[in-house]
């Protein structure tokens, strides 16, 4: 699966609460831009909010890129979020529903993987983390008389 070219491809800082909007509005115009649909559009804001949120809060801040993708089918949407904090040390336990290490509802990674396709955290303890997430646009198929 390749990048669908350089619209919309682009690289933001995660380091203030303004950061944070900055995010949100860009994962937003960028989602449109590819097609989304609106409830698929806030899905993919509202996890971009946790993640960019986690980057911040768990992580020191770092960084999220947004990549349009193509894979001959469909238009999706990539979204890393980077960061060079304590890592997690216990991703599972992490994933669960509730969890949080400090006064957060514990509902940001495990919400934000339901909300989308793909999901993967990679993470060492004492280096950082990486959360990936991928959503696809969702093209409904046309119900022509006679068709098919
Ligand atoms: N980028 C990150 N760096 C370090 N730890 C993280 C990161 N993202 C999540 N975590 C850990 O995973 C836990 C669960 O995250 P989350 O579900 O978003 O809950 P919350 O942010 O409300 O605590 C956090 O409490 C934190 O311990
Ligand atoms: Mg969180």
């Amino acid at each position: 699966m390749r990048p669908s070219g350089p619209d919309c491809a682009t690289s933001l800082p995660i380091g203030s609460d303004a950061d944070l909007a900055w995010v949100r509005q860009q994962v937003r115009q960028c989602a449109a831009r590819l097609g989304f649909g609106l409830v698929q559009q806030t899905k993919l804001v509202t996890a971009a909010s946790e993640l960019a949120r986690n980057t911040l809060v768990h992580g020191g801040g770092g960084h999220v890129e947004i990549t349009p993708l193509d894979n001959g089918r469909t238009q999706g949407l990539r979204m890393c979020f980077v960061d060079s904090g304590p890592g997690i040390h216990d991703l599972e336990l992490a994933m669960t529903d509730g969890y949080t290490s400090g006064g957060g509802l514990g509902l940001g990674l495990s919400g934000a993987k339901r909300l989308v396709h793909e999901f993967a955290v990679d993470t060492e303890p004492g280096r950082g983390t990486t959360v990936t997430a991928v959503a696809w646009v969702a093209h409904v198929p046309s119900s022509r008389p006679g068709a098919g």
